[in-house]
């Protein structure tokens, strides 16, 4: 099969984490027989300097003649003075919204090989295997009114948070739909003591649950799911919350696993997934090839499995990273005593070798 990938590096360790994802994708037509056509675009601070827009037209029309998108990160210092609507991350959260990818799957797995690497301790953590599923095209990121206005001190800032019941039943939906695939437990995640929308939130999850005999659901506010996540995260199968929520509580589920530099992604819901590292740009290691790419061999795994639906070369790209773990290599943000420290491109290769030998050895 040949598909059509868009390759969207973006800035900061986004083109060298990229890279490394395009190398595995590479590797796979040997083995898999899967061939990729790949074409690159510009997004976020590289598209503003190259073009002065963050999502340039011929980037979206790119990404909407593609089978999916495989995205690096955006953002950085050299444009933290933009207004909000100028910033790099704007063409990130507007390429969301035009593919309508309302759901955003984020993973988190401990590799027993990464234990140590947690910031908790190894018998809080061992067997973490939880999947956030964030809204991604609604809520306060997209909510109106907002802006900055004058007013009678000098100035007002707005932001809505707003949910309708449609865009509440379809990301819960999804929720629940995983769940059964899983260990059949929802989370639901809002601020309903609180929050009007959150109240809507929560009742239009417990309705929805109502089709799902299988499947148990919980309800949680955020503050304290923040919190069980730091003490009991192995309660935890499927978390469903909206776009706000999900942005935090999924870096709070990353550092569980070790590094945010695990930790892939997939946003789902229209025609063509993106799919991306949960890592931010992280200007302070950009250049250097120090980067961890795992996120992003990740994030081509789950593309593989959500997008192309070849789910054994998925499975074949995730092995090839336990094993590459296991066998010692680590990059900077994980590396421990004992272990090989190596580079980005360096992990990368290691990946792939890791690929040709598992298929090799499965014949
Ligand atoms: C994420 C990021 C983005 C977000 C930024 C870069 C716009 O933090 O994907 O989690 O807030 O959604
Ligand atoms: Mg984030």
């Amino acid at each position: 099969m040949t598909y059509r990938i868009a390759v969207l590096p973006g800035d900061g360790v986004g083109p060298e984490v990229v890279a490394q994802g395009v190398k595995v994708l590479c590797a796979l037509e040997a083995p898999f027989g899967i061939r990729c056509e790949l074409q690159e675009g510009l997004v976020g601070g590289a598209a503003i300097d190259a073009t002065g827009d963050p999502l340039p037209e011929a980037t979206l029309q790119l990404c909407r003649d593609s089978q999916a998108v495989l995205f690096g990160s955006v953002g950085g210092p050299k444009w933290d003075d933009l207004p909000p609507d100028k910033r790099p991350e704007r063409g990130l959260l507007r390429l969301r919204q035009a593919l309508d990818l309302f759901a955003n799957l984020r993973p988190a797995k401990l590799y027993n090989a990464l234990i140590e690497a947690s910031s908790l301790r190894p018998e809080v953590v061992q067997g973490i295997d939880l999947l956030v599923v964030r809204e991604l095209v609604g809520g306060i990121y997209f909510g109106q009114p907002r802006g900055i206005e004058p007013d009678a001190s000098g100035e007002r800032g707005i932001n809505t948070m707003s949910y309708s019941s449609a865009e509440i039943a379809r990301i819960a939906r999804l929720a629940f739909d995983l769940a059964r695939r899983r260990r059949g437990r929802v989370t639901s995640v809002d601020k309903a003591n609180v929050l009007d929308v959150s109240v809507l939130w929560r009742r239009e999850v417990t309705e929805l649950a109502g089709g799902y005999d299988d499947v148990e659901l919980e309800h949680q506010y955020v503050d304290n799911c923040a919190m069980q996540l730091i003490r009991d995260p192995r309660q935890f199968d499927v978390i469903v919350t909206s776009n706000l929520f999900g942005d935090i509580l999924s870096d709070v589920a990353a550092m569980l696993t070790g590094s945010i530099g695990m930790l892939p992604s997939a946003s789902l819901g229209g025609t063509v997934g993106v799919f991306e590292p949960v890592h931010g740009s992280a200007p302070d290691i950009a250049g250097q090839g120090i980067a961890n790419p795992i996120a992003t061999v990740n994030s081509v795994a789950m593309m593989l499995q959500y997008a192309l639906d070849e789910s054994h070369a998925a499975q074949a790209v995730e092995s090839a990273v336990e094993r590459v773990l296991n066998q010692g290599y680590r990059t900077a943000d994980v590396m421990r005593p004992g272990a090989t420290q190596v580079g980005t491109a360096e992990m990368g290769d290691l990946v792939c070798a890791a690929l040709n030998d598992t298929a090799a050895s499965a014949g």
